[in-house]
């Protein structure tokens, strides 16, 4: 049988297929078929240099999930995915569906710049039937203002009401030029009391040394793509909930904020590659 990973996917308009893509690549750490063979090469090139990042990256969907749901839980109905990626298993209209009980309703607005996660995640909604309450804009997450007042986003987000805004994995390919610190504050600024902020990023600070020197010589070899990449530590991520509330329990590794399963030895070795946290806008 051929391997799936072998044949190209339908080309979208505005797709580079002359570098490889963080979206398309991630889409392959995850066993996805959205990808091209400038996107594997490189792939299988950064996982030589760092074998963790295909569990770091199923670490991440899996905090994604908690994450959605205990946002569910707390009440929260519209979710704003931004650097949603190529849809893959368990994308937040998916869990939001599953989760809910029957007869509830949820608004998500993903957002992407890159071009096959939009046409990828057009077709899904489609194919789910999910347009009247998901919906996909394609913009640079740098530009809020444009997010915000998006016409899709208008039909489907309520700014007075909390909305989840998701950077999960993704805040690592924000350079300091464009000033994250200052980003975050412009979202957190726009969004309603009660409002959660959901993050993921790469790490390498707790990591033992030969280990970070490979996290480090993958971050250098993602200069050469679409989405250079910035490995930063705890620290330095803390300000970008501002006066938000963490949610218990912090600021933690992947697999540690509030775990619904054991890791394997195997899995806990790629434990320190990444932070995540959860805040809460306080009022209302
Ligand atoms: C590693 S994937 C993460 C996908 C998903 N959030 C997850 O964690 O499973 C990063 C995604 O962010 C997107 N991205 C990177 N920089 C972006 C930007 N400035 N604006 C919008 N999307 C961006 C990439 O195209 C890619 O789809």
């Amino acid at each position: 049988m051929p391997d799936p990973n072998d044949s190209a996917p339908a080309m979208p308009s505005g797709v580079d297929t002359e570098k490889p893509s963080a979206a398309r690549m991630y889409d392959w750490y995850l066993g996805g078929t959205q990808n091209w063979a400038v996107d594997r090469e490189f792939g299988k090139k950064v996982v030589q240099l760092w074998p963790h990042v295909r569990e770091v990256a199923k670490q991440n969907r899996r905090f994604l999930r908690r994450a959605v749901t205990a946002a569910l839980d707390a009440g929260i109905r519209q979710f704003v995915d931004l650097g949603s990626g190529v849809p893959t298993v368990g994308n937040v209209h998916e869990i939001v569906r599953e989760h809910l009980p029957a007869g509830e309703r949820a608004t998500v607005v993903y957002v992407d710049y890159e071009p096959v996660a939009v046409a990828h995640a057009t077709l899904i909604l489609e194919q789910d039937e999910a347009t009247d309450w998901a919906t996909i804009v394609q913009e640079d997450l740098r530009a809020p203002k444009k997010i915000f007042d998006h016409a899709e986003t208008k039909r489907l987000i309520d700014l007075d009401q909390p909305v989840c805004l998701l950077l999960i994995a993704v805040l690592h390919f924000v350079g300091g030029d464009d000033r994250p610190e200052e980003l975050l504050e412009r979202y957190r600024r726009r969004v309603a009391p009660g409002s959660w902020l959901a993050l993921t990023h790469i790490a390498c600070e707790e990591a033992d040394e030969e280990d970070q020197a490979a996290v480090r010589r993958f971050a250098d070899a993602y200069r050469d793509t679409s989405n250079p990449l910035w490995v930063r530590e705890r620290d330095e991520l803390a300000p970008w909930f501002g006066d938000w509330s963490l949610v218990e329990p912090g600021i933690t590794h992947l697999p540690d904020w509030r775990p619904d399963y054991e890791l394997t030895v195997a899995e806990s070795t790629a434990r320190p590659f990444a932070w995540c946290g959860v805040a809460r806008k306080p009022g209302d």
